[in-house]
């Protein structure tokens, strides 16, 4: 018989790191720093806004000020291209979170390109995605301060709260996205797994998942990874939030059936879901006190 996986609560490691750091910033308010945080959020997208009034108000819980920016769903590239660089000479601002998508017009490229990667709270910015690839291990990346997108960042923290050492581990991260899949893989490999990145085209990705000392779900479609699918024993880590018809929230994985084989999973809704926004925090807190040290 199979014994039930234990459960990553991200609802209480995400409001661990939030208390942490709260305290850290009135420590810097108290010397004269007050970390910044500009989103800048393009167009009318329901689920968009809701995302980036949850991180005002985390922001505002923290004690990290922080100003939202607006601008039209017909705007142009060089539109949003501008108020990025008005948002990377504001001396307040030491944080600045694009919200994605953008619209269809917009060159999302040369937009996440525009942000200063020294203010590259969701570390989108190719300089910076570049330094992660780079880095040889968690380590360097830690000790070169990269900015790492939020999501990933938050699936590694999850992971590390299971203490299942990673060297040497299989991992396969199902999804190649630029926000998640390929992220996390980096931060993966930097932690001495051996990598695989399943995606739409892979063959019987089943079996691959089932190579999985750690997996990571990062597709987009509800309930898709089977407990069949599952070594026994894995770490399994959900970062799907599909919301059906009837407004209810389901993960890439299919929690019961998974957490029969798992040794550790995160549930949909309270997993990586409140992660993201804990990083962002913790991102813009790394940024803003990297900039006071650079100004000396
Ligand atoms: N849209 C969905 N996830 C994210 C994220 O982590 N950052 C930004 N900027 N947009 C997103």
């Amino acid at each position: 018989m199979n014994a039930t996986a234990h459960i990553i609560d991200g609802k209480k490691v995400s409001a661990e790191v939030r208390a942490e750091i709260k305290t850290e910033v009135e420590r810097l308010k108290s010397s004269g720093l007050v970390p910044g945080l500009a989103t800048l959020l393009v167009g009318e997208d329901p689920a968009s806004k809701i995302y980036v009034g949850s991180k005002h108000k985390a922001c505002q819980e923290a004690g990290i000020v922080s100003f939202n920016h607006t601008l039209p769903k017909d705007a142009d590239t060089e539109t949003v291209f501008q108020k990025v660089q008005e948002l990377n000479r504001d001396p307040k601002v030491h944080g600045i979170l694009v919200q994605l998508p953008l619209p269809s017009q917009i060159d999302s490229e040369k937009i996440l390109t525009a942000v200063d990667p020294n203010k590259d709270a969701d570390g989108f910015h190719p300089t910076n995605l570049g330094r992660l690839i780079s880095a040889k291990d968690m380590k360097e990346i830690n000790a070169l301060g990269i900015p790492i997108p939020c999501t990933p960042l938050g699936c590694m923290v999850l992971i590390e709260k299971t203490g299942v050492s990673l060297a040497g581990k299989n991992a396969v991260v199902v999804g190649r996205s630029l926000i998640v899949g390929k992220p996390v893989a980096a931060l993966l490999l930097a932690s001495h797994c051996t990598v695989t990145i399943a995606h739409s085209k892979t063959q019987n990705l089943p079996a691959v998942c089932r190579e999985a000392d750690v997996l990571v779900a990062a597709v987009g479609r509800a309930k898709m990874v089977e407990g069949s699918w599952i070594k026994e024993g894995a770490v399994v880590i959900d970062v799907g939030i599909n919301r059906s018809a009837e407004g209810k929230i389901f993960g890439d994985v299919d929690f019961d059936s998974a957490s029969a084989k798992a040794g550790w999973i995160t549930p949909v809704p309270g997993g990586v879901g409140p992660m993201t926004i804990a990083m962002l925090l913790r991102n813009t807190v790394a940024l803003a006190k990297k900039s006071h040290n650079a100004r000396g």
